[in-house]
């Protein structure tokens, strides 16, 4: 039996496991972290995280080959192949501070294993790393081994939340990055060797560790620019009287360019486009690779001016002002059929909105209160760093409520903004959404769910991203 360790229960490291330990019977895995209450949650019935599917490929292995523990060192020494799936933030402070990536918890992970290790193991990188990432834990690994072999591999995972168990059932492609000495080698081979259980081998890419490493920064870097591209042209769309999803179907036609990944919005979110970019413009720049570098870094500009846009856009509809009027806003996560709330466009929508002293009433199916206020009152990049965490703003708390209803949430306000996809949006009673609301109703679709002719006909005032005004 292969024995499996992944250091980190996170969005990855959770869904990833549980699917090798259900399509791989003779693989045991164990998953460990640090957070104690995040390893209890895996081991109740209402898991840490909100994933569709995820639930039942987890009963279906858990206490079989499927283990999840906070006992890291144990586990980590009985292992044969060690992933770490540790998060790896922008850093907040010294030397790249708001690029750079943040590796302290990918090199406290490394030194324990090396400090742990009786027998020699292969150590896979999930977490998204800068390139050249293996070279330093290399080295901190073989500096410190009495002896050990460790082989490092880049296997980064290219899930998407939502769609995570979908993802990792039927991948594109499953990278697998290593040395390309007979050891690196023979390490890939085995990792393939698991993948290959449910993954046809075509889909099995091996490249050298750099390739793999660089390929999950340009992946995300290019699905990001997607959206910054047909965002910009959302922008132009609403000043010319096109609309966005009559551009982005015809362009989408082109076989060469494809109809996926160019849904307009309020701006993209989610714990990695940002951060992986502005990783990529920090390894440009350390690079002496300015143009490059300045190139990346406009995919991120468009997506702030695409928030801010939104921003103007209600309140100059609402007659320059939004001061006292309630604002409903549907949809706090930073994409549907998830709770994840990191780095979601609504937190820069919300705050925006307060800052010109709108009060706030916000309901998402799948965010708590406490989850809402700790994002509104957090600092930039503070939320992937736990010892940062902010007290919460008086604020946040004084000017937004949140509720348990649509219904509840838009009673008596001024205006409807929609901020996360989710399908129950698209079926609300806006008729009686509108009765219940203050006159006259707008309505702000940053994510184009309603149809925008039904509610003018009900009655709204309707924007809607990249459509005829
Ligand atoms: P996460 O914050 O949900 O999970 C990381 C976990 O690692 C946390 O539970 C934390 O407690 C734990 N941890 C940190 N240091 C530890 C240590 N020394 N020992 C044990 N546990 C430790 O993060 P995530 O969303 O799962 O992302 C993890 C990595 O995967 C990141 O590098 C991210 O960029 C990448 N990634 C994320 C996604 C996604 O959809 N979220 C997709 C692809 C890649
Ligand atoms: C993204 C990538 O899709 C994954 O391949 C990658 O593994 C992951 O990042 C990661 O490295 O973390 P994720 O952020 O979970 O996955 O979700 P996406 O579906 O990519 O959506 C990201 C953001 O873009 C969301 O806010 C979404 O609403 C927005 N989006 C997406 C649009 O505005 N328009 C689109 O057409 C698609």
């Amino acid at each position: 039996m292969v024995n499996i360790c992944c250091i980190g229960a996170g969005y990855v490291g959770g869904p990833t496991m549980a699917v090798i330990a259900l399509k791989c019977p003779s693989v045991k895995v164990v998953v460990v972290d640090i957070a104690v209450s995040r390893i209890n949650a895996w081991n109740s019935d209402q898991l840490p995280i909100y994933e569709p599917g995820l639930d039942e490929v987890v009963k279906q292995c858990r206490g079989k080959n499927l283990f999840f523990s906070t006992d890291v060192e144990k586990h980590v020494r009985e292992a044969d192949i060690v992933f770490v799936s540790v998060n790896t933030p922008t850093k907040t402070r010294g030397l790249g501070a708001g690029k750079a990536a943040d590796l302290t918890y990918w090199e406290s992970a490394a030194r324990m294993i090396a400090d742990v290790a009786v027998s020699d193991k292969i150590v896979v990188e999930k977490s998204t790393v800068p390139v050249k990432t293996a070279e330093a834990i290399e080295k901190i690994l073989t500096h410190n081994s009495k002896g050990i072999k460790f082989q490092i591999l880049s296997n980064p995972e290219f899930l998407a939340e939502g769609t995570a168990i979908q993802d990792l059932f039927n991948p594109d492609r499953v990278l697998i990055g290593g040395r390309e000495t007979p050891g690196g080698q023979k390490a890939v081979q085995e990792l393939k060797n698991v993948y290959a259980q449910w993954v046809p081998e075509d889909r099995i890419l091996t490249t050298n560790l750099w390739s793999a490493e660089l390929s999950k920064l340009a992946a995300n870097a290019f699905l990001a620019q997607r959206i910054s591209s047909v965002n910009a042209m959302s922008a132009l769309c609403e000043a010319t009287g096109a609309n966005v999803s009559q551009v982005a179907h015809a362009v989408g036609k082109d076989t060469r360019i494809g109809p996926k990944f160019l849904n307009a919005s309020v701006g993209f979110g989610g714990s990695c486009f940002q951060k992986d970019i502005l990783n990529l413009v920090y390894i440009c720049e350390c690079n002496g690779l300015h143009e490059v570098a300045n190139y990346w870094k406009q995919v991120i500009k468009i997506n702030d001016y695409q928030k801010s846009r939104f921003v103007n856009r209600v309140v100059s509809s609402m007659f320059n002002t939004v001061s006292g009027k309630k604002v409903a806003v549907l949809g706090f996560a930073f994409k549907k059929d998830t709770g994840d709330t990191r780095e979601t466009p609504a937190i820069d929508v919300c705050k925006g909105l307060v800052g010109d002293k709108a009060l706030l009433s916000i309901f998402d199916p799948q965010v708590t209160e406490e989850q809402v206020m700790r994002d509104l009152a957090m600092r930039k990049f503070d939320w992937d760093h736990p010892a940062h965490l902010q007290p919460m703003s008086p604020t946040a708390t004084k000017e937004v409520s949140v509720c348990w209803d649509a219904y509840e949430a838009t009673k008596d306000a001024h205006a409807v903004c929609i901020l996360t996809e989710w399908e129950e949006f698209k079926s609300l009673d806006y008729k009686k959404i509108f009765d219940g609301m203050r006159k006259p109703a707008f309505v702000f679709d940053g994510r184009n769910v309603v149809d925008v002719d039904k509610l003018r006909e009900i009655g709204f005032i309707v924007y809607s991203i990249g459509k005829p005004l």
